[in-house]
């Protein structure tokens, strides 16, 4: 496909499909929409919604979620998993009000900076609330540009003139290492591809295709070099994290009571998780007793 073939496709699909009426995408305040990033990263829309209505309705602004003890953000977040990422947005809503005086950077260079928001967060953040000329690889931007560039043999002669080489077809599993596709290619693919000006739209058309490819049974994440598939959640650390920090959340509680949550045979592994929340400050011990941080 060429570039323009590929941009025709994803403007017309995002135009009568486009997902537009997702809550995040009714505003453009940076700070909404910081908390809807980190919330999607490793969660899918469906179950953000509820969370993000939650959130932002108790926390309304980076003031009001720096100031708020640790352990309410948690117990907020309880249930969406993976509560590291309640630590970090805090930590960056106090450093914009602490360093940046409240103001919101508005370049992903500045969002970068802020604790625990990588490349991808703050380019997403500097597209989607100030339509800023940015590009960065997400799951479904990753499946959109593997099918359009990466996923058919052409010829071995020079490719089409304006797109990226094509490359062989590559075996459902991915193929060897070598061949697969890097996020650096498909970042250059991004940038070059990238109508200046219109970024905010234009990244949120290339999600909802590759969202649209995905669900149209499209696997193609395999012949990336960086996708990793989401571990099981049944005998993980993570449920074990998430049923401690359940449990405290509604109040504190003695170690054997925390030891038993998950029946006999999985005794160690809460022990070991109550000692690395500790360590994270994500849980605190107060005499006999866990609780959540103040
Ligand atoms: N809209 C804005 N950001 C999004 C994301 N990360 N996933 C799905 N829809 C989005």
């Amino acid at each position: 496909m060429t570039q323009s073939e590929f941009k025709r496709v994803v403007w017309r699909y995002y135009k009568n499909y486009g997902r537009h009426e997702l809550p995040w995408r009714k505003t453009k305040d940076p700070y909404k929409i910081l908390v809807s990033e980190v919330m999607l990263q490793q969660t899918q829309v469906e179950r953000v919604i509820p969370f993000y209505a939650e959130f932002t309705r108790r926390f309304p602004t980076a003031r009001k979620l720096a100031a708020a003890p640790l352990g309410e953000v948690l117990a907020t977040w309880q249930g969406l998993g993976y509560n590291r990422r309640a630590k970090m947005l805090r930590q960056a809503a106090k450093e914009i009000v602490e360093k940046h005086g409240g103001r919101f950077p508005r370049s992903a260079a500045e969002l970068e900076e802020l604790p625990g928001i990588g490349h991808y967060t703050a380019n997403a953040v500097a597209a989607f609330a100030f339509n800023k000329d940015a590009v960065f690889v997400e799951t479904n931007i990753r499946t959109a540009i593997l099918h359009g560039f990466f996923s058919t043999r052409t010829s071995t002669g020079p490719p089409t003139r304006g797109a990226p080489a094509a490359r062989p077809i590559l075996p459902l599993a991915g193929g060897p290492a070598s061949m697969r596709v890097s996020d650096r290619e498909i970042l250059q693919v991004l940038k070059r591809m990238l109508p200046r000006g219109k970024s905010r739209q234009w990244n949120l058309a290339l999600m909802d295709y590759g969202a649209h490819l995905k669900k149209s049974g499209v696997k193609l994440n395999a012949k990336s070099k960086h996708y990793a598939k989401q571990s099981k959640f049944a005998g993980s650390n993570r449920q074990a994290r998430g049923a401690i920090l359940k449990e405290l959340a509604r109040g504190s509680a003695a170690e054997p009571r925390v030891l038993g949550l998950l029946g006999d045979n999985r005794r160690a592994q809460l022990a070991s998780a109550l000692t690395a929340l500790q360590k994270e400050g994500l849980i605190q011990k107060r005499g006999k007793v866990f609780t959540l941080p103040r």
